[in-house]
């Protein structure tokens, strides 16, 4: 079922592909499905900047040019997915641990489009998912003290070392009423490569598809 709708959004997005130009790409499943029909859109696009091994290795098999992004000045459409977005367009990511990658790629992007099935589409971040954040491993205790300060309950993700050689800490119990002063606070603590609250770099346009088989746009200028 859930396949199926990340299918129907991704498909949605696939229209916002226009111009001979380099865009963005994310990581996890529902990206997996965009770059199969990406593939249609190939003669539209210059290159990608892809966030992750896993969505450069599908690209390459449909030879994409893949570009890097210290190459790049300027991307015009970031395509991505999120684990969780409310209605400003905050959203929390990494499920795939691929966060770093998302953030940067994303803040070079001038457009970010989030394709989600309704599922993720929440009322309040962080109630459905922990937050996900990339630290250096050596700070691991550090953190978790830093974090629990707040009341928050910090995991490490077992088995999962990031492409940058850092682990991932799941983050529960975070209270994100005001989650740019939590993704500030986070940031701010040594040893933090990157948190997955994207409160900054918030998406501009969300495509949902809904368990009636219909999507639903939102566009932040409108
Ligand atoms: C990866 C991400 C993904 O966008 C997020 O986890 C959603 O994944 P999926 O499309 O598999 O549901 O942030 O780091």
């Amino acid at each position: 079922m859930f396949n199926k709708l990340k299918i129907l959004a991704a498909k949605s997005a696939i229209k916002y592909i226009k111009n001979n130009n380099i865009i963005g790409i994310g990581s996890g499943t529902t990206i997996s499905h965009f770059i199969d029909i990406l593939f249609t859109k190939k003669k539209n696009i210059k290159g990608i900047v892809s966030a992750s091994k896993s969505s450069t290795k599908k690209l390459k098999k449909y030879k994409f040019n893949i570009y890097q992004i210290n190459k790049i000045k300027k991307i015009g459409i970031y395509f991505d997915s999120a684990d969780e977005i409310n209605k400003k367009m905050q959203m929390i990511k990494g499920g795939g641990a691929a966060l770093t990658n998302e953030k940067i790629i994303s803040s070079v992007s001038d457009i970010f489009i989030c394709i989600i099935d309704e599922s993720k589409y929440v009322k309040n971040l962080g109630i459905l998912h922990p937050v996900p954040v990339e630290i250096i491993p050596l700070a691991e205790k550090f953190i978790i003290r830093k974090l629990l300060h707040i009341g928050a309950i910090a995991k490490r993700r077992i088995n999962t070392i990031t492409e940058h050689g850092n682990i991932i800490l799941d983050v529960y119990k975070l209270n994100l009423h005001e989650p740019m002063k939590i993704e500030k606070y986070i940031n701010n603590i040594p040893g933090v490569i990157t948190v997955g609250l994207f409160t900054q770099r918030c998406a501009d346009i969300v495509i949902i598809s809904k368990n009636n088989q219909t999507i639903s746009i939102i566009n932040k200028k409108n």
